[in-house]
């Protein structure tokens, strides 16, 4: 079974004397002013969390744009710090970028066109000139920076997601690098990809990876098919290979994960048991039936569906208002995009309609905690949640189902979980929830409500079990020994 020293083992043999350096635009750690101080926050990040404990077993370089607004702050003058802040095992390279470049290269070009492009959940992307300039340019800068970082030494440079598209392109050149790239979202079709007019340039970008991973095999299909469609390159089928302009890049799955056993263990603590407590009082549940969801804000994340779901559950049994509560945990995301403030607002007014049209003197239906919320109270949440609903449109795989297994030690708690995720094709033993379909999905929620205490244990040992053994380090583990094969000057 893999795990942090299976992992450190791994590296100290397979990348000794080289530099790790891993590139993302979320920093792990952000440093922000809060009530006269500087706090020290962690991002709603299904990629910080992935990749923060792999950092913390590895040791190397994380660089990721600076975005907190005490960050310039605590760097060092050659913009590094040592995380996490409390017991430093790797370096933190922060990047700065301009307000304009912000705007265009995160909120535009990588938000309002990658984002929707890539999932298929009927949000139409833009395309904006000036965007895709400005991400081009920030592209450069991030490579500018893996350069500087790296200088003559060798290095594997393991680059994270759709913001970053073209730095594989940009160091193909550097034979003293190899490069990977994790595609945390979903890779659609070819139909739905030849649609953005950058597409040639973000497919030479991505093939200047001597390994490019997705969540699963069907998003490396999907990648094979847009580029046997369109650009001319030679697809091997059998190999999963793509081979343009003599220089050659593997397309394989690795199902993200996250680290089981701190999770587990997390849980286990008497300080958890003391937040359920104190949120039961808080919110004054009683002995309810407690329903989860916990997400970023995002139009992908199937909020609005779930909530006319549990209407939905409420008008058709209403033998059960009273009797069970809703808790909804969200933190704001991209509230720059317009979709992103419009879903908010639903998000809203939803709530607001359904806790008038059902609720009693005793009872609300829907609690919205609509807040950044401490780690603490997040395990808690997860701990006392008999099912939560993970509902998204479409997800490259959904850590939230798997923080919430590995937190249940008790073996309690039921998932209702989206066919659309990633994280479906492993854990069958959730409820298959449909999010466009609200009849069914308020039947599921039924279902999870009555579902008998060893029909719970049984499906969530077995999600247990799945989760345990493909965890963050093997996740880690695979894609490191994948990248070990390559020999350095390799085209
Ligand atoms: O899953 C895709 C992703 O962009 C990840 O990179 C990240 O974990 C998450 O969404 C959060 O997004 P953001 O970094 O925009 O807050």
């Amino acid at each position: 079974m893999w795990n942090k020293n299976t992992l450190c083992d791994l590296v100290s043999e397979k990348m000794s004397g080289y530099h790790f350096v891993v590139v993302s635009n979320r920093e792990p750690y952000i440093h922000v002013h809060e009530k006269g101080e500087v706090r020290c926050q962690v991002p709603a990040s299904g990629l910080t969390t992935a990749l923060d404990p792999v950092m913390r077993a590895c040791g190397g370089t994380w660089i990721a744009h600076g975005s907190g607004g005490a960050d310039r702050e605590m760097v060092d003058e050659k913009n590094r710090i040592a995380v996490p802040p409390k017991e430093p095992k790797y370096t933190l390279r922060r990047v700065w970028l301009s307000k304009e470049e912000e705007a265009g290269y995160y909120y535009g070009f990588s938000n309002e066109a990658l984002w929707p492009l890539c999932h298929i959940s009927y949000t139409r992307p833009e395309f904006k000139e000036d965007d895709w300039n400005t991400y081009y340019r920030v592209n450069r800068l991030f490579a500018n920076t893996v350069l500087e970082e790296v200088g003559d030494k060798k290095a594997f440079v393991f680059v994270q997601d759709y913001h970053l598209a073209l730095v594989p392109g940009f160091l193909r050149e550097a034979g003293n690098i190899i490069t990977a790239q994790f595609w945390h979202i979903p890779w659609p079709n070819p139909e739905a990809f030849r649609i953005c007019p950058w597409q040639t340039e973000i497919l030479d970008g991505l093939l200047g990876n001597h390994l490019l991973g997705f969540h699963i095999r069907y998003h490396c299909n999907n990648f094979l098919d847009t580029i046997d469609r369109a650009i001319e390159a030679r697809v091997d089928r059998e190999r999963y290979e793509v081979q343009r302009r003599g220089l050659k890049t593997a397309v394989r799955p690795y199902p993200i994960s996250v680290d089981f056993d701190e999770l587990n263990q997390e849980a286990q603590q008497p300080s958890v048991e003391e937040e359920v407590q104190s949120l039961k009082k808080r919110l004054e549940l009683g002995d309810v039936v407690v329903g989860l969801g916990l997400d970023r804000i995002d139009y992908t994340k199937g909020i609005p569906d779930r909530l006319k779901a549990f209407d939905r559950f409420l008008e058709r049994w209403s033998e059960y208002r009273g009797k069970v509560v809703f808790i909804q945990a969200g933190v704001p995301s991209r509230v720059h995009i317009g979709v992103y403030k419009a879903l908010n607002e639903e998000v809203d007014n939803l709530i607001e309609e359904i806790n008038w049209k059902h609720s009693s003197d005793h009872w609300k239906p829907i609690i919205y905690l609509r807040e950044k919320l401490r780690p603490l109270t997040l395990t808690a949440l997860r701990r006392m949640a008999n099912f939560c609903v993970v509902s998204s449109l479409h997800d490259g795989m959904n850590l939230v189902a798997k923080e919430y297994v590995a937190n249940r030690f008790d073996e309690d708690g039921v998932l209702l979980l989206s066919p659309f995720t990633g994280a479906s094709r492993e854990l069958p033993d959730a409820i298959a929830t449909n999010p466009y379909a609200t009849d069914h999905f308020a039947a599921a929620i039924k279902e999870a409500v009555e579902m008998p205490l060893h029909e719970r244990k049984r499906r969530m040992r077995r999600m247990r079990q799945m989760v345990r053994e493909n965890n963050i380090y093997k996740w880690a583990s695979d894609m490191i020994s994948d990248l070990a094969r390559f020999e350095f000057g390799e085209g």
